[in-house]
């Protein structure tokens, strides 16, 4: 029985990949570490109460006590690290949490695992770790020319995407941390053959996502006949990729990419923002067959401080070496997150009332 330590395994993506990997393998077992921050929701993994293959660690990853002393304890195979702060506005604010977090608690996960899986010969075991980075770390690429009306480029095979060579250059506060982290983790397997591997993803969306981010935001202010502030132009452009699609690459790079490669994944689902919030104004206003929800509830807002223009992924050398490509398109994985937020009002209720703070209480306190 392989066992695997998640860090950030309580907010959106983390949490889906809990659920996705106990769904997939019945033979593993899953320490689940998090340290609960306003994005860690443990009701995201209600339905696996009980299950025996998961363990949740109230821990935070800076913390390097807890860091060995979980690695001590449960002996984890993988480590695949999710936690992060990861909203880019709150990164614009205070940027300060987010060169703590996702700086020094992926230098402090690596020292912790470097030490426990040292096997005194210069190397590390059968023991593997993988670093969660964003698509956000290369920059940004310019508009095509020939654009479809959704926003995609009209001309695939003579547009620009980032490749795993691409030129890092990261332009948020949040988007030069995780460059940061990705070149520590890149560090530790150069100088020290380390047993790391990087992920860089596009723009996930799909079930337990917090509603600061676009898709679930609109979906709840749309529902709520609220303004749907849109940044700008709306022509940003931005790779959708449905979260299960995403779980499943980290999976398969978890145990089958090679040691010391980046891997991006990417949907080839190019959307701009604008065309995102109409699909989903669409969508709500059929299923509910509410009139009030429509595009007169658009509103164009002040654009974010150095709004990237588009992110695009080119995800050719994760399908070549390992078989995997985005099995969701954008206009199927839409439907199924937007019918999953009408069917869940309760989980929407608890996070938008703060109330879903008080579950690790009521849940675990006393135990
Ligand atoms: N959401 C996306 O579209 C996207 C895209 C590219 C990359 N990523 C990366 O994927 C990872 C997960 O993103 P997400 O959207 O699920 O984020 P999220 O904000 O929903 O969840 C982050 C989780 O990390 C936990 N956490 C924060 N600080 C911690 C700490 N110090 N110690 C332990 N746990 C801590 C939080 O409590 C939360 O559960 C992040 O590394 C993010 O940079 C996300």
């Amino acid at each position: 029985m392989k066992t695997y330590l998640v860090t950030g395994g309580a907010g959106f993506i983390g949490s889906n990949f809990v659920l996705y990997m106990l769904r997939k393998h019945d033979d593993i077992r899953i320490v689940n570490v998090d340290a609960l921050t306003y994005a860690g929701n443990l009701e995201n993994l209600a339905s696996i109460e009980g299950d025996d293959r998961h363990v949740f660690l109230h821990a935070d990853i800076r913390d390097e006590k807890a860091m060995s002393d979980a690695l001590a304890t449960y002996q984890p195979d993988y480590v695949i690290n999710f936690a992060a702060e990861s909203h880019v506005d709150r990164s614009i604010a205070d940027p300060g949490i987010f060169a703590d977090t996702n700086v020094m608690g992926t230098v402090n996960l690596l020292n912790c695992c470097r030490a426990a899986w040292d096997d005194g010969k210069g190397g590390f075991g059968d023991h593997r770790y993988l670093q969660v980075g964003t698509d956000e770390v290369y920059g940004t690429l310019a508009i095509p020319e020939k654009i479809n009306p959704d926003g995609s480029p009209a001309d695939p095979e003579h547009t620009d995407y980032f490749r795993e060579t691409t030129p890092l250059n990261p332009h948020s506060p949040y988007s030069a941390s995780k460059t940061s982290a990705d070149l520590f983790v890149k560090a530790y397997h150069d100088t020290y053959g380390f047993p790391a591997v990087i992920t860089r993803c596009s723009n996930n969306y799909g079930p337990f996502q917090f509603p600061e981010k676009l898709i679930p935001l609109m979906i709840h202010n749309a529902l709520n006949h609220r303004e749907l502030p849109v940044y700008g132009d709306g022509l940003n452009v931005r790779d959708w990729l449905y979260v299960d699609d995403h779980c499943k690459a980290i999976d398969m790079v978890a145990t089958g990419g090679r040691l010391g490669e980046v891997y991006n994944v990417g949907g080839h689902n190019e959307r701009a923002n604008i065309y995102i919030v109409k699909t989903i104004i669409a969508e709500v206003a059929k299923v509910t067959g509410d009139e009030a929800v429509n595009e007169g509830l658009i509103r164009h807002v002040t654009d974010r401080a150095g709004h990237d223009r588009r992110y695009g992924m080119a995800p050719d050398k994760i399908r070549e070496e390992l078989g995997w490509y985005p099995e969701t398109p954008y206009e199927e994985g839409i439907v199924k997150t937007i019918r999953w937020y009408l069917d869940n009002p309760e989980w929407v209720d608890h996070v938008t009332s703060g109330s879903y703070q008080e579950y690790y209480a009521r849940m675990y306190d006393g135990r």
